[in-house]
């Protein structure tokens, strides 16, 4: 489905760049979209990052299943990689992440102290694919407060440091990452959740996949936005007894489509369903968080 080349030249000199920025920082913290914990995740970080200290961020928590984020924190926490879910929108929701980096970094400053260095910042970099919410991170993190530090021995120069407060300081630009679509699944869950271009598939099949998806994790959220009696199940079209019901047990995920549209009015002249515009509404209702807290990828 997706034979185009991911790793663009501009990339290559990116991460160059932010392997040589790893040099100067303690702590790398990533960011992830907490609808898709992994697909949302470039594995190249665990080579980029090396033996660094790391803080997985799972973004847009406001957006993700409650439950299914615990479990994700915990995956990572499991993994030796410190974690916390946030909403990158709202500063207060941000509070956890500071004790955290210092947390992560306690040896280092146990190191600092033992040598009389006291009062150092620790110094962060931002990494994530495009679209995760490095950007409102940043800002909502650093606030009008922060002020950016010139250049100062031992930076390389030109180097922008943020100091968030006296505790941290992140470097200014954040690390950008590509998406890596080895699983087709990888390029669906990013073009559900808005990430990348729609274009990977068309609209209408698009709608049907995140349907399907969404028909077995998340009926009940389904049914009730969208004022369902049921959810179609598959079954043997040949048991029907009539042929709009073999259709509906050929591909229960079209037929909640046709439902949905119905119970919207999506329809054309004659009674047509109106696909393309029930695919949008759904594809939009579900990036706008209007379906539900939803998390595309469970721990099973
Ligand atoms: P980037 O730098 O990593 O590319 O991402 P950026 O911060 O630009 O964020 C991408 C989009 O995601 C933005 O929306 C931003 O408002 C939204 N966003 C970031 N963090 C969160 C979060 O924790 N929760 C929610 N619900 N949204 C978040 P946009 O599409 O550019 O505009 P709009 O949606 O604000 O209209």
């Amino acid at each position: 489905v997706m034979d185009i080349q991911w790793y663009p030249g501009h990339m290559t000199k990116a991460r160059r760049q932010m392997q040589e920025d790893m040099k100067l920082i303690d702590i790398v913290i990533e960011i992830l979209d907490a609808r898709a914990p992994l697909s949302s995740r470039n594995p190249d970080i665990n080579r980029i990052a090396g033996s660094k200290k790391r803080l997985v961020i799972l973004n847009k928590a406001d957006m993700a299943d409650k439950n299914a984020t615990k479990q994700w924190k915990k995956y990572y926490e499991a993994r030796g990689i410190f974690a916390e879910a946030v909403d990158a929108r709202s500063k207060t929701a941000l509070s956890a992440i500071t004790p955290t980096i210092m947390k992560a970094c306690a040896e280092k400053l146990e190191r600092d102290k033992k040598r009389g260095i006291m009062n150092r910042p620790l110094r962060a970099m931002v990494v994530g694919i495009p679209n995760s919410g490095k950007s409102t991170l940043i800002n909502t993190y650093a606030g009008k407060a922060a002020a950016k530090t010139g250049n100062k021995p031992g930076v390389t120069k030109g180097k922008q440091w943020i100091r968030l407060n006296k505790n941290v300081e992140l470097l200014d630009t954040p690390g950008i990452l590509w998406p890596k679509f080895e699983d087709p699944k990888t390029g669906l869950d990013l073009a559900f959740c808005g990430s990348i271009k729609d274009e990977i598939l068309p609209t209408e099949e698009l709608a049907l996949e995140l349907l399907r998806v969404l028909m077995r994790d998340y009926p009940e959220l389904l049914k009730a936005r969208y004022r369902l009696k049921e959810i179609p199940a598959e079954g043997d079209p040949g048991a029907a007894e009539t042929p709009e019901e073999a259709a509906r047990l050929a591909n229960p995920a079209l037929a909640c489509m046709e439902d949905i549209a119905r119970n919207r009015g999506f329809l054309l002249s004659g009674g047509r369903i109106d696909y393309d515009r029930t695919a949008r509404t759904l594809l939009d209702e579900f990036r706008g968080g209007k379906i539900g807290r939803i998390t595309l990828e469970q721990i099973r």
